[in-house]
């Protein structure tokens, strides 16, 4: 009997066990076996093996590593005149309909434990809105504000994409056009066992797995995402994680420092809350822009003061993108040295023992490869980090308790809430933290920032009383 020519490949290149049950298999998992062995790469799991897996390999070279400049905020001494010019320049850019938002959704949401999609968790205080419904409701409100309809693409995994496009038809795209609202899946990557042999899940599936946000950008290629948004005049991606709902998904200012600089990616900060807090940090190395990961970047580095006695590395990176769409399509075909690395990740990966019986391991017994978006930073011509105020772009959902939380994340919500009321003359009772007493919400389809909530505000006839179920909507 003639092997199967995929098999074959396999083989030869020292991957044979993947189709080590290949004929106790019924003739489906056969076939499905082979179309997820068809989609691995294995010159590339073979380069990765040998350079991720090197247990000599040494840590990043930080001799030359320096903290990258950024835009700060007018109240942090920044130059007002030019935060004023960048949100006109990002406000026409809207009006001109140049702009997209992008959520990266294809996360597997492990910290959170929860069943579904993340983009369906329910995060608002009073009417536990789901992450996505957020999203939305913002950029159906930035495109009623600016007079042109914003498109939204979303990228998903292979396995929650059914499960994303089924809740939003469900919730009637949440008031969206459904024809300006894109789903595309993300990559695979196969796991691979400690000597480098990959993984398989069941006697006939692959241990696959998302292939990291920085996916995002050849899936985007991919997909013909890029292709759709040329054919609509879209050069400008806005670029959010699902899982933050203080979000600006759509913020003019950022969009036109990134244009009037030219730079092909720009990226928000926010000064780090502590040394040891766990974010990424810009840096510069060697004139290019870098994101060092708290994991790589030593511990004495991150403590460093300047003169002032401020953090020398104070730079946080909230995964906060402005992106030009030829810009990814480069990263994203690669060539030319412009190709992002994958980062190993050691996990627990559900597999099976060689007679084919499941195996759910204690502790961490194979490596993931994940692409992150920030690693595109370097190869970018201009790019800009500008400053944000952390209370009103930053409240990640990650874990179910503690730090980063949905409690964390609702008073988030609640103290922007409060926070807009005040700025525009509503008492509102506060502790000293400013989470209101009461519990309220705003629905962006009333106001999604401080502009947009004053005008509506001003507009509003009689002021309602601040008071626990308050909901402008
Ligand atoms: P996280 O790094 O928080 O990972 O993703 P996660 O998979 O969602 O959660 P854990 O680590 O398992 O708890 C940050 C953002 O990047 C997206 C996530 O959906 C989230 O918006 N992401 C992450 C992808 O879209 N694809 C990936 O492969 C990984």
């Amino acid at each position: 009997m003639s092997v199967h020519p995929l098999i074959e490949k396999f083989q030869q290149a020292g991957q044979g066990q993947v189709f080590a049950h290949f004929h106790a298999l019924p003739p489906a998992e056969q076939e499905r076996l082979l179309a997820e062995a068809a989609e691995i790469d294995l010159a590339e799991i073979d380069r990765l093996t040998r350079t991720l897996l090197n247990p000599h390999a040494t840590g990043g070279d930080y001799s030359q590593l320096v903290p990258a400049p950024y835009e700060r905020r007018p109240e942090n001494g920044g130059p007002a005149a030019d935060w004023a010019d960048a949100k006109a320049v990002g406000e026409a850019a809207l009006r001109a309909g140049r702009v997209a938002a992008f959520t990266v959704a294809g996360g597997q949401g492990t910290r959170l434990g929860y069943d579904g999609p993340k983009g369906t968790f329910p995060v608002t205080p009073l009417k536990q809105k789901p992450l996505f419904r957020v999203f939305a409701e913002k950029i159906l409100a930035a495109g009623r504000r600016y007079g042109r309809p914003v498109h939204w693409f979303i990228m998903t995994s292979h396995s929650n994409h059914a499960a994303t496009e089924a809740f939003f038809q469900a919730h009637g795209h949440f008031g969206l056009d459904p024809a300006r609202v894109h789903f595309f899946r993300q990559g695979r990557m196969p796991a691979v066992d400690y000597s480098g042999k990959i993984m398989l899940e069941q006697r006939g599936a692959l241990a696959l797995s998302p292939d990291g946000h920085g996916g995002s950008l050849r899936a985007l290629e991919r997909s013909g995402a890029l292709d759709l948004m040329a054919r609509e005049g879209i050069d400008t991606v806005s670029y959010f994680q699902v899982d933050n709902p203080l979000v600006r998904a759509i913020d003019p200012a950022f969009i036109g420092w990134h244009l009037r600089r030219g730079s092909e990616m720009s990226s928000k900060m926010v000064p780090k809350a502590y040394a040891a807090e766990k974010v990424g940090h810009f840096c510069q190395q060697d004139g290019r822009l870098v994101v060092v990961e708290y994991s790589d970047l030593p511990m004495a580095m991150q403590e460093e003061k300047d003169a002032a006695g401020a953090l020398r590395y104070i730079a946080g990176s909230i995964a906060i993108h402005v992106l030009d769409r030829e810009f990814i399509r480069r990263v994203a075909r690669g060539g030319e040295g412009v190709a992002l690395p994958f980062h190993r990740a050691d996990k627990k990966i559900p597999t099976i023992d060689a007679a084919g019986q499941p195996v759910k391991p204690a502790r961490a017994n194979g490596v993931k490869f994940e692409m992150f978006v920030f690693d595109a930073l370097p190869f970018a011509r201009n790019p800009v980090v500008i400053e944000t105020r952390r209370a009103d772009d930053f409240s990640p959902v990650k874990n179910a308790e503690g730090l980063d939380s949905p409690q964390t994340c609702r008073d988030d919500q609640l103290r922007q809430f409060a926070r807009w009321l005040r700025a525009n003359g509503a008492a509102v009772e506060t502790d000293a933290t400013g989470l209101p007493r009461a519990a309220i919400e705003v629905s962006p389809l009333f106001g999604y920032d401080e502009d947009s909530f004053a005008d509506a505000w001003a507009r509003l006839q009689p002021k309602p009383a601040i008071a626990d179920g308050l909901y402008l909507g």
